[in-house]
């Protein structure tokens, strides 16, 4: 299980060319090959929908963005003490561009990492990652189990009360804000938006 996986013959080429830019069906490649895990699976297509959506929202390269998303925490499931670290290995060793990888990196700032979020796509990784658990959580307690009815209102009631999804660091979520020059609700509002747009693949339908 903790194996390093092998490199396919096409991801050894791809390293020596510099022209390689990863879509989105890469990113899934590279998603399904290191990861089981329907909740960290379901976790990676919400912050790759938030991502989308912010994309747009700046008028930025949507499919980087949902990229980044996608594989941000690809060494999670099998290296979860080396966190970041690992990501930068296996998506180094698979070709893929700094830009992205440091992208990548740049979300476990001052937990895993010491690179720090500089671009707005860094910024908005950082900021909308612990965010998307809390939306999922609060979505979860409702009587429609669904991110399609759920208003900021709610998600600010959780976030108030700090028993609830204990896990989920406020400071980080506001920190990322910050970094982003926005008003925590506004990214409250925005993140459930871009989660609404992958409701069905994050399991937040609910019964609506
Ligand atoms: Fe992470
Ligand atoms: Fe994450």
């Amino acid at each position: 299980m903790n194996e390093f996986i092998p490199l396919e013959k096409n991801d050894a080429s791809r390293s020596l060319s510099s022209y390689f830019i990863p879509s989105r069906d890469d990113a899934l490649e590279m998603l399904r090959r290191y990861n089981t895990s329907d909740s960290l699976i379901r976790h990676a297509f919400a912050v790759e929908g938030v991502m989308g959506h912010f994309a747009d929202r700046f008028g930025e390269d949507r499919e980087k963005w949902q990229v980044i998303g996608l594989v941000h925490d690809l060494d999670y499931e099998l290296y979860p003490d080396q966190h970041c670290s690992k990501s930068k290995e296996i998506l180094q060793a698979h070709g893929w561009p700094w830009e992205y990888v440091r992208a990548v990196v740049s979300h476990g700032w001052g937990i895993c990492s010491d690179i720090e979020p500089e671009s707005i796509l860094e910024k908005t990784l950082y900021a909308v990652d612990e965010l998307t658990g809390l939306i999922a959580s609060t979505a979860l307690m409702r009587p429609s189990a669904s991110v399609l009815d759920l208003t900021v209102k709610s998600v600010n009631k959780k976030w108030k009360d700090k028993r609830f999804a204990a896990g989920v660091d406020r400071s980080i979520i506001e920190r990322g804000a910050k970094m982003m020059g926005i008003e925590k609700n506004e990214l409250v509002t925005e993140t459930i938006m871009g989660m609404r747009d992958v409701a069905e693949a994050i399991g937040l339908r609910g019964n609506l």
